[in-house]
This record gives C-alpha cells, sequence and structure tokens, in this order.
C-alpha cells in the first residue's frame, strides 16, 4: 500500500541496542562466576572462546558511557545465570548481583532502560551436567532464578525478557553451541527441553507479574516471515508448515498458553511429543505476556521436499534454511542479496514478519535484535567506514516506520549489537556493533574502544526520533 503520509515514531519509543552476557562480558570464572554450557563448549578451528569476550565486565562504565553518547534510550542485556547461581540453583553469588546492580545503576545514571534478557544460551554448566533442560528440576531451577532476579533488580527494571531464540536452541543448537553432545536421542530430548522451557517461561512471567505489579514481560523468540518459493499450493503449504515449526510453536504456548496444532502434528509424526504432565497446560495457559519481543535478522524461503535428502542443506545454520526431508526443502531467494556470511538481506520481510506478528497476536512488539554480520575494517586515524551496517540498518528502520504506518504497534528497535562482541560461532571478526573493540581472534592487543561511522548514524537517527535516515523512503 501507498501513504501519502508516514506516521511519526511515537515519542516514547525506545531507540536501544542489544548484548548478550557471555558474547561481551568476558571474566569468564571471576568473581565467583560459574561455568555455563558455552563455556565448556568447543570453539571452530580459528575462532577464539568466550573467556575475555570485549571484556565488558571490566569496561562497562566506559561502555555505557558510549552508549550515552550515542543517545540510547533503552540498553537490552542478558544476565548471566551462574553468576547469580554459580550451579544453577543453591548458594546466591552476592558478586554476581552487585556486578548487575552496578551495571543497572551505571545505565539509570543516563537515564537509559536497561531491558534485561534472563537467559541468553548460557545455561549453567552443573545443570547440564544434571540433563539440563531434559530434567524437569531445571523448571524449578529457572522459577527460582526469576524470583531472585525480582527481589534484587525488580525495583530498578520495567522490561523483562524470559529467554532469548528459545527456537533457534531447539532448531539449530548444535550450530550455537547450547545443545548437549551427550543427548541420545537429540530431536525427541530436544522437544522435551522445550516444553520445560516453556514451563520455565510460563512460571516466570505470572511470578514477575506478581512480584512487580509495574513491570512488563515477554518471551524473545527469533521470528521471520517464511517465502514459499514459488506461488504453487504445495510451496506455500510447505511455507507454512515451516512457519508452524520455526515459529509459531513457540509463540502459541507463551501467548495463547496452546500447542500450534501443525507443529503438534509434526511432532507427533516424528515421535517427538514431549511427556506433558497433568497441570503443565494450565500452567501455560496462567502465563500472559505483556508484549512479543523478538530478533528478525532475514527470512526464510521454502519449497515443497523431495523427500530426499537433498531437501537438506548441510551448510545451512540458524539463518540459513536447513530443510527436513518430507516437510519442507529450504531455498535460497533469488530476490534478496546476501551478507558476507551468507544471511539474506530482507528489510521487507522485517516489514512482512512484523504485520504477520501483529495480525497473529495483536500484542506491541519489540524488535530485539537486527543487524549485519560484516569483517569491519580498521583503518588508519581510527576510522571504521560500515557503510553496509548503515544502509543495512536504516532499510530496516524505514520498513519498521512503515509497519507502524500499517498500524503495528511496535514500542522499541534494538540493533545487534550496541558494541562488538564475539558471535555464536563465527568469532569477533564477524562484527556487528556500533563500537568497534580492537582485537583480534587470538590478538588481544588492547581493547580499545573506538566508534564506527554507523555510531555517528544511529545517534543522528535517535536524535530525530527515525526521521534522519541514509535513503529515503521508497513507495510500496
Ligand atoms: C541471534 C542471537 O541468534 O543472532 C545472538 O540471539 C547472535 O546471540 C546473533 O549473536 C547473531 O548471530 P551470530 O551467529 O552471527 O552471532
Amino acid at each position: 500500500m501507498k501513504y501519502k503520509v508516514l506516521k511519526d515514531f511515537p515519542k516514547s519509543f525506545l531507540w536501544g541496542a542489544s548484548t548478550s552476557a557471555y558474547q561481551v562480558e568476558g571474566a569468564w570464572n571471576e568473581d565467583g562466576k560459574g561455568l555455563s554450557v558455552i563455556d565448556k563448549g568447543k570453539r571452530l578451528e580459528g575462532t577464539t572462546d568466550f573467556k575475555l569476550a570485549s571484556d565488558h565486565y571490566h569496561h562497562y562504565k566506559e561502555d555505557v558511557s558510549l552508549f550515552a553518547e550515542m543517545g540510547l534510550k533503552a540498553y537490552r542485556f542478558s544476565i548471566a545465570w551462574s553468576r547469580i547461581f554459580p550451579n544453577g540453583t543453591g548458594e546466591i553469588n552476592k558478586k554476581g548481583i552487585e556486578f548487575y546492580n552496578n551495571l543497572i545503576d551505571e545505565i539509570l545514571k543516563y537515564n537509559i532502560e536497561p531491558i534485561v534478557t534472563m537467559y541468553h544460551f548460557d545455561l549453567p554448566y552443573v545443570l547440564q551436567q544434571k540433563g539440563g533442560w531434559s530434567n524437569r528440576d531445571t523448571v524449578d531451577a529457572f522459577e527460582n532464578y526469576g524470583k531472585t532476579l525480582f527481589i534484587h533488580f525488580g525495583d530498578k527494571i520495567k522490561y523483562w525478557l524470559t529467554i532469548n531464540e528459545q527456537n533457534m536452541m531447539i532448531l539449530y543448537g548444535t550450530a550455537i553451541g547450547t545443545v548437549d553432545p551427550n543427548l541420545k536421542n537429540p530431536q525427541k530430548e530436544l522437544y522435551q527441553q522445550n516444553h520445560h522451557m516453556l514451563l520455565a517461561q510460563a512460571k516466570v512471567m505470572k511470578l514477575c507479574h506478581e512480584m512487580c505489579p509495574n513491570a512488563r514481560i515477554g518471551p524473545a523468540p527469533n521470528i521471520t516471515a517464511v517465502y514459499p518459493e514459488s506461488s504453487k499450493p504445495e510451496d506455500v503449504l510447505a511455507a507454512k508448515t515451516w512457519s508452524s515449526i520455526r515459529n509459531w510453536l513457540y509463540l502459541d504456548t507463551a501467548v495463547f498458553g496452546m500447542y500450534n496444532s501443525l507443529a503438534w502434528s509434526y511432532m507427533q509424526e516424528k515421535e517427538y511429543i514431549p511427556t506433558i504432565l497433568e497441570g503443565d497446560m494450565e500452567i501455560l495457559k496462567a502465563a500472559n505476556p505483556d508484549f512479543i519481543a523478538f530478533n528478525y535478522y532475514t527470512t526464510s524461503t521454502v519449497a515443497k521436499s523431495k523427500n530426499d535428502e537433498s531437501d537438506i542443506n548441510s551448510t545451512g545454520d540458524q539463518h540459513i534454511a536447513v530443510g527436513e526431508s518430507g516437510v519442507f526443502r529450504g531455498v535460497s531467494n533469488p530476490n534478496l542479496e546476501k551478507t558476507e556470511f551468507g544471511w539474506e538481506i530482507d528489510p521487507v520481510g522485517f516489514r512482512n514478519t512484523l504485520r504477520e506478528l501483529n495480525d497473529r497476536y495483536n500484542l506491541p512488539l519489540m524488535v530485539t535484535e537486527n543487524g549485519l554480520g560484516a569483517f569491519d575494517r580498521l583503518e588508519g586515524d581510527d576510522i571504521i567506514n560500515d557503510d553496509y551496517r548503515i544502509d543495512y540498518l536504516s532499510k530496516h528502520i524505514e520498513q519498521a516506520r512503515l509497519a507502524i504506518t500499517d498500524g503495528v504497534n511496535l514500542i522499541g528497535y534494538f540493533p545487534w549489537s550496541a558494541i562488538d562482541l564475539v558471535s555464536t560461532h563465527q568469532g569477533i571478526s564477524k562484527r556487528y556493533g556500533f563500537i568497534y573493540v580492537n582485537r583480534d581472534e587470538f590478538d588481544l592487543k588492547d581493547l580499545r574502544r573506538i566508534r564506527k561511522k554507523s555510531f555517528y548514524w544511529y545517534k543522528r537517527v535517535i536524535e530525530s526520533n527515525g526521521e534522519c535516515l541514509q535513503s529515503k523512503v521508497k513507495e510500496i
């Protein structure tokens, strides 16, 4: 639809940026922190581990002051569960509470809204040794962890996110590094883990409403529109199937408290149906998210399955549709350009995704990740000309504004990432930040913080409340 006038971003719009604890903090074993599954995981050859990352743990004051200089209205970060509970449950690590209290105070000092992700991939390793999310006790451990966060930080945090990209942990956990390599029947167990995470999420959402009545809480999956390769009805069916398995399975349970019927049929067919105890569905139903947070990087294009192994794209990762024989075939979209890492770039797909979420759930939406991973180059005089990132983000912001004009209730936008950090499986060389961290995969250099060109650009975007973008809004 072509609009004569576009609606503005709301005055209270949360212009933010995101990070996650294990990808940015470092200090992996300092001040009583326990190990997480990430600390124990294997790294791909040639990529760094997460021991030091961007050393934000020791640089947080400097980093937050740069976020303030950039004009951030909000900053999304995650709390490392194993910094609060080194063993996942049991005794609290006071130093962990102290660190996050200091961080939150520092953020609030600049009138930036702190947005907390409770769990971003880094399950405490001690819990993993006891079966991780396959063990129902982990649900209680998460509820107890959530309660502890609400007790200690509840008076300062208005927006809580439960679990980051639960769907990616279930579907692509091996690529991300969250799947226990010792699982005997991984697929089946992962859907049991999924059920436990859904219960854990529902419990903390309810608890948050009871303990922090002024706060808001929501899930944070990775959601994307799924396109059929062609207008063939069979391709359209395959796209809808994949969308149910990838997207709606997670959000229908979080919002409506029920399993998506198509995803359920898929689990039945594959013999992945989890054990659901009496009362579980009531637990899911009793939780009501206040908003949906979601991460968006690209869309997914699929075709009818050929019912053989050729459906499976072995080079896929969380953003390159892998495909599954008998279910769908992941294909690339010839209409889209790709990043250096092979992820398709689809700003219009962002608007499609926002509209689909709005139609389906009619809740406020918060985009908690969106960004471009690239090999940035540090030039002389500390210059990083990341025009490609500006181009990517500005095109997505244009589409966000169009979605708002369409009627979507979008309350915030958080590019990934506020500052350079270590990618889930492609090292620090795959950079996303507005602020460059001077280190390489194995040479830690001086960890100097350097403002990229996109830093100044985003500052202008925020100052102008989204008016001042590089390229013009196109008529669609
Ligand atoms: C999301 C995660 O999957 O995408 C982030 O929530 C991650 O943790 C981001 O860093 C980008 O993915 P990657 O694999 O390039 O780090």
